[in-house]
């Protein structure tokens, strides 16, 4: 009895001290195991009168469910403690500022396409897009610039076969829309996309740049509706005190044909480098579009007619940034384009 009780005493207290579950489970195993302590006492029994058996065997159970529930309750208090720390460990400091991450930024091209068309949605026009690669067809046939017609010279072609090509100009999307919404007039659409010629890369020259076109075709439209657009265009592009000014030119699809000018933003009209000294810078081409581009399209002429108008992305970014080489719109270096946050 005297043994038991030291045993009993000895086994609580390293129940009390141990610290970690895996102990504990040793502990268990040496306590109430087959091998264990406790299970060693049962062995004493044979040396017991049959008196004492009983009485031995009772204390000895009862020790057993002492211990094993001491255990079972230590068990559950190293648990939760556990647990607690490994809760304290992982514990995510919401006070550490984050990581910040590298955002990119909108392309300066992407940014005045996208203005365009913002401005002329609210206009009440829509955006259609375009094949790159065309067929002649479209860009030239269409558009009444017929094979072996001198005009064809004015844009230098990249050919894939006989029929079919890398688009010259953002017309050939015009062209599909007349076709396609012949008998659903009045056509109000803007076109933008990548172009390409068979030009030599330079500061001011690219094989490949963005247009967007502006094409509306229904009845009573007239040269002075082209004017007012435009003009609320140039305002929109290069600020509200600006006006424009048109001068004749040429284009096949278009008849009359007119080149655009803007007052120069730089000076206000008074003359500085970025306008050579002439006040005015050459914006876009436009015109009427020609009866035999809507006829062609089965469109009568007689009772309808339209405009039709081509700006080079490129060449409004390079304006309003004051960038002096086209070929920075592609090489993408980050310093270039981080220069055109939104918004900043
Ligand atoms: N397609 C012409 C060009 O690329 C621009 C233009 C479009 C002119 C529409 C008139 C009307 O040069």
């Amino acid at each position: 009895m005297v043994n038991i009780e030291k045993l009993r005493e000895e086994a609580i207290s390293s129940i009390e001290s141990c610290e970690t579950i895996s102990d504990l489970s040793k502990l268990r195993i040496s306590l109430l195991g087959k091998k264990g302590s406790i299970q060693g006492l049962m062995v004493q029994m044979k040396n017991l009168s049959n008196e004492e058996k009983p009485k031995f065997g009772q204390v000895v159970n009862s020790l057993k469910q002492e211990i094993s529930n001491l255990i079972d309750e230590k068990n559950s208090l190293l648990q939760e403690k556990e647990l607690l720390e490994k809760l304290e460990e992982e514990k995510i400091d919401i006070t550490l500022p984050g990581y910040s991450y590298n955002l990119g930024t909108t392309h300066p091209l992407m940014m005045i396409k996208e203005e365009i068309e913002d401005l002329f949605i609210g206009l009440g026009y829509q955006i259609v897009e375009g094949p790159e690669v065309e067929l002649d067809f479209y860009n030239f046939e269409r558009a009444n610039i017929p094979a072996g017609h001198p005009a064809r010279d004015m844009q230098d072609t990249f050919y894939i076969d006989v029929e079919t090509l890398l688009r010259t100009h953002t017309t050939a999307i015009q062209m599909r829309v007349l076709e396609k919404e012949a008998n659903n007039l009045p056509i109000k659409v803007i076109c933008p996309g990548k172009v390409y010629r068979r030009d030599d890369d330079d500061a001011t020259h690219s094989h490949q740049f963005m247009q967007a076109e502006g094409l509306l075709v229904g009845e009573n439209i007239t040269l002075s509706d082209l004017k007012g657009t435009l003009d609320i265009m140039a305002k929109a592009m290069f600020g509200k005190t600006r006006n424009i000014r048109i001068r004749p030119s040429y284009f096949q699809f278009t008849e009359p044909s007119i080149e655009v000018d803007v007052s120069c933003h730089m000076c206000d009209g008074v003359g500085c480098p970025v306008c050579k000294g002439t006040g005015y810078i050459e914006i876009l081409g436009a015109g009427m579009v020609h009866p035999n581009v809507l006829e062609m399209a089965n469109i009568d002429s007689k009772k309808y007619t339209g405009f039709a108008f081509g700006v080079g992305i490129e060449r409004i970014a390079m304006l309003r940034y004051g960038i002096d080489d086209i070929r920075n719109f592609y090489v993408n270096d980050v310093r270039f384009l981080n220069m055109f946050n939104k918004g900043e």
